[in-house]
């Protein structure tokens, strides 16, 4: 089969000061081999629909199946290996690590995936030279501009060469010049075994995917592919 991911009935509600209802009963099946984008105004739910496939969150009913297993929500220590195994995530503003440099924000992630050190070590250089910052391995993320800070964001993703690749806005924060950087080394990442999903408010990014999907009133409707 070629889908990867497949979202059955999902709902998502905050109880905050008033119950507000996200995610309204979406369906929806992700294939392999393809660049998804997720386009919708502020506040449509694209960020609670990413850190669910990303098991950060948790539905509040209805079920996601990765690879045609189903997600269990409450094993969390199983979904924390399945995440650093297989799921790379990369946010708009780099959660880069402020006291490690660009070379251990990359190998960490490694590590955490149960990796020994050498071969993490060398693996983020591979990395560090692919996003052209190998010259950049020492320096803290104070050091780095934005864009920089994201191509680190990006081989960190990419370490344990996840076949999901999550991005929420990953170029949101930057300049034209440098968001289409950003954006070119992510669509090269894609792979016949791989799936990216990036959201975005830009419509230039959105229409360079194989599938855009709008967030329209808690639901996604697919506007081709
Ligand atoms: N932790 C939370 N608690 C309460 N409300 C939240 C929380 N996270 C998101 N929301 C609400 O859910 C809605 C969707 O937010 P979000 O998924 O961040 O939208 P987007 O990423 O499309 O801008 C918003 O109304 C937001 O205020
Ligand atoms: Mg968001």
């Amino acid at each position: 089969m070629n889908n990867i991911i497949e979202i059955s009935n999902l709902n998502k509600s905050f109880d905050a000061l008033k119950k507000v209802r996200v995610l309204k009963k979406i369906s929806y099946k992700f294939k392999k081999g393809k660049i998804y984008s997720l386009m919708g105004p502020s506040g449509s739910g694209k960020s609670t629909l990413l850190n669910l496939l990303s098991l950060i969150d948790k539905p509040n009913s209805g079920s996601i199946s990765i690879d045609n297993k189903q997600i269990d929500f409450n094993n969390s220590n199983k979904n924390d290996i399945l995440r650093a195994k297989k799921i790379g995530i990369i946010y708009q503003q780099d959660n880069l690590l402020p006291d490690f440099t660009a070379l251990e924000n990359i190998y960490l992630a490694s590590l955490a995936a149960g990796n020994k050190r050498k071969l993490s070590i060398s693996k983020a250089k591979v990395l560090l030279k692919k996003v052209g910052l190998l010259n950049r391995s020492e320096h803290y993320p104070s050091e780095l501009s934005g864009g920089e800070k994201q191509r680190i964001s990006i081989a960190r993703a990419l370490i344990n060469n996840p076949q999901i690749i999550l991005a929420d806005e990953p170029t949101g924060s930057l300049d034209l010049k440098t968001a289409k950087g950003i954006f070119d080394i992510l669509k090269k990442q894609i792979n016949s075994n791989r799936i990216i999903i990036f959201a975005t408010h830009n419509r230039f990014f959105a229409n360079k995917s194989d599938c855009l999907l709008e967030m329209i009133d808690g639901n996604i409707k697919a506007i081709n592919g």
